[in-house]
């Protein structure tokens, strides 16, 4: 994780955020704030997976001052883009990071032929939630005990998009469940 102190505590750093494709080499960064940001963090292993060989999975990175303080990810199959991750560094939350992150991979799941994105979250998250409930996702259910570790229920949330843009296209393939 980075210095909060190089950027300042009001400063906004939501415009100065660079989005890119996640690369294996943005993986040092990435780990650190997976972290920091969760009690079961995935493994490089995982994610090298995710990078290298699953090719429905999208991650981007969001850069300020050229390091990593967020990152995203989901599977886009078909007209579905399903999140599988997201997190912001712990010192740049609460700034508007996480929104812009959502933002980006709604952006980049429409280019792709999404047309409504769906993500778990454990029920607990309430954080998370308030970001999916203010970004216009709505729950539609309860996956019981869906995380492994704690057994918690995961509350299942869907937006719709609107209709894919022409040219965007289908990438096939099923997703087998994410980490919000
Ligand atoms: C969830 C997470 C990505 C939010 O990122 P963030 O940059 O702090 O969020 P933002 O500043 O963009 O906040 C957007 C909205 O989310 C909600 N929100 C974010 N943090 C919140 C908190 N601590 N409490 C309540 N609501 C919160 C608010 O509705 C907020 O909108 P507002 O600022 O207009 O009130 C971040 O807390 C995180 O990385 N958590 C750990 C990893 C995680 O739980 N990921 C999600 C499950 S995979």
């Amino acid at each position: 994780m980075r210095d909060e102190n190089t950027v300042g505590p009001g400063q906004d750093i939501v415009s100065a955020l660079r989005y890119e494709a996640m690369r294996v080499q943005d993986l040092d960064e990435v780990l650190a704030i997976e972290q920091a940001s969760f009690s079961t963090p995935w493994s490089r292993a995982a994610y090298h997976r995710e990078l290298i060989t699953n090719g429905y999975a999208t991650y981007l990175i969001g850069r300020l001052d050229g390091h990593v303080i967020t990152y995203g990810g989901m599977w886009v199959i078909l007209d579905e883009a399903h999140v599988t991750n997201i997190a912001v560094d712990p010192g740049f939350r609460a700034r508007g990071a996480g929104r812009r992150t959502m933002a980006a991979l709604e952006e980049r799941a429409a280019q792709l032929g999404a047309s409504r994105m769906t993500l778990e979250v454990r029920v607990s998250n309430l954080a998370a939630r308030r970001l999916y409930e203010a970004l216009g996702y709505h729950g539609t259910g309860v996956r019981r005990n869906y995380y492994s570790d704690t057994h918690e229920d995961a509350m299942v949330m869907w937006k719709d998009l609107g209709p894919p843009p022409s040219g965007g296209g289908p990438t096939g393939g099923r997703p087998n469940g994410g980490r919000p």
